[in-house]
C-alpha cells in the first residue's frame, strides 16, 4: 500500500512541481468551490496511478492543482465514501498521497443532517469534534509506522486556530456560522427518527456519511485538520420529513457563497 500512495504522490509531484499550502476536499454538492481556483493542473482520477474511481452521481473525479486567494491548492472534486463499497484503505487513499505531496493543512467539507435545534436548513457548522461511529476504522491493522504512530492522539482533531480562523471570516462577512460536534455513519440510508434522536443523544449535532475516516488518516500523519459543513435537513425523533438526494444538493447549493466565503477567508489569513 505505502508503495502505491510514494508512487501516485511522484506521479502529481512531477506535475505540478510544487508543495500545495492546502489540501481541500469538496464534499456533496459543494463542487462549485472548484471554480474559485485559478487553474495550473487538472488531472482526471482516471489518469492518475493507483487513484480511486468516483461512483455517486453528481461527484466528478478530478484534483484540481491551482491559486486560491494566492495560495496554492490542491482540491480533489469528487470524493469516496465508505458507503460506495470501498474499503477504508482506498477511501482514505488521497489523504495519504496528500501527506506525501507535503501537505500539512486538509480542508474537508461535507453535507450533513442537523440534529441540534439551533440549525436550520442551508446553516453552516464548522467541526469542533466528531464521534466515529463507522463499523470499521482506517486504521486497523498493522500500522504504518512510515505514517505516523500506532495509537493516535485525538485530543484536537480539528485545528483550533485554523478554527478562529474560519469564525474570524465568519464575523467579517457577517455570516451566521455554528460549532457543532459530526456523527459519522456508514450510510447509505438517511437515518431513522430513532437514529436522529440517537445521534441527539450521544452529543451529536449533525449527522453524515463520510469525513471522519479522512480526519483520522490525516490525524495519524501529523496534519492540521479544518471541516465545514453544510446542514441540508434536519432530523430528530419527533420530525416526520423526509430526505431525497435533491433536497441535500439543494440545500448545499443555497449555503455555497457562503461556504465560499468562509473557506477563501480561512485560506487567505491563515498561516
Ligand atoms: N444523514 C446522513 N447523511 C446526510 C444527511 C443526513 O441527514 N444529510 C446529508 N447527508
Amino acid at each position: 500500500m505505502l508503495e502505491k500512495i510514494k508512487e501516485t504522490a511522484d506521479f502529481i509531484k512531477n506535475i505540478i512541481q510544487e508543495t500545495p499550502d492546502f489540501a481541500v476536499v469538496l464534499g456533496s454538492g459543494l463542487g462549485k468551490l472548484q471554480n474559485e481556483v485559478e487553474p495550473i493542473h487538472v488531472l482526471e482520477y482516471k489518469d492518475i496511478p493507483h487513484f480511486p474511481q468516483t461512483t455517486v452521481a453528481g461527484h466528478t473525479g478530478k484534483l484540481i492543482y491551482g491559486l486560491l486567494e494566492g495560495k496554492k491548492v490542491l482540491m480533489m472534486s469528487g470524493r469516496f465514501h465508505y458507503y460506495e463499497g470501498h474499503s477504508m484503505e482506498t477511501v482514505t487513499f488521497p489523504i495519504r498521497v496528500f501527506h506525501l505531496l507535503g501537505i500539512q493543512n486538509l480542508i474537508l467539507s461535507n453535507a450533513c443532517g442537523g440534529v441540534n435545534p439551533a440549525y436550520s436548513v442551508a446553516d453552516i457548522v464548522i467541526l469542533k469534534d466528531h464521534i466515529n461511529m463507522m463499523p470499521e476504522h482506517p486504521l486497523r491493522g498493522k500500522n504504518i509506522d512510515e505514517l505516523g504512530p500506532r495509537f493516535v492522539d485525538m485530543s484536537e482533531p480539528y485545528n483550533k486556530k485554523m478554527i478562529a480562523t474560519a469564525e474570524q471570516a465568519a464575523a467579517d462577512y457577517q455570516i451566521k456560522i455554528h460549532q457543532g460536534v459530526y456523527v459519522a455513519l456508514q450510510g447509505p440510508t438517511f437515518e431513522t427518527p430513532a437514529e436522529y434522536g440517537m445521534i441527539k443523544a450521544i452529543g451529536g449535532d449533525m449527522v453524515g456519511m463520510s469525513t471522519v475516516p479522512e480526519v483520522i488518516v490525516a490525524r495519524h500523519m501529523g496534519m492540521d485538520v479544518f471541516c465545514i459543513s453544510v446542514i441540508t435537513d434536519l432530523g430528530g425523533p419527533d420530525v416526520a420529513f423526509a430526505v431525497s438526494h435533491e433536497e441535500v444538493l439543494n440545500a448545499a447549493n443555497k449555503a455555497m457563497p457562503n461556504v465560499i466565503a468562509v473557506v477563501k477567508g480561512l485560506i487567505k489569513n491563515y498561516q
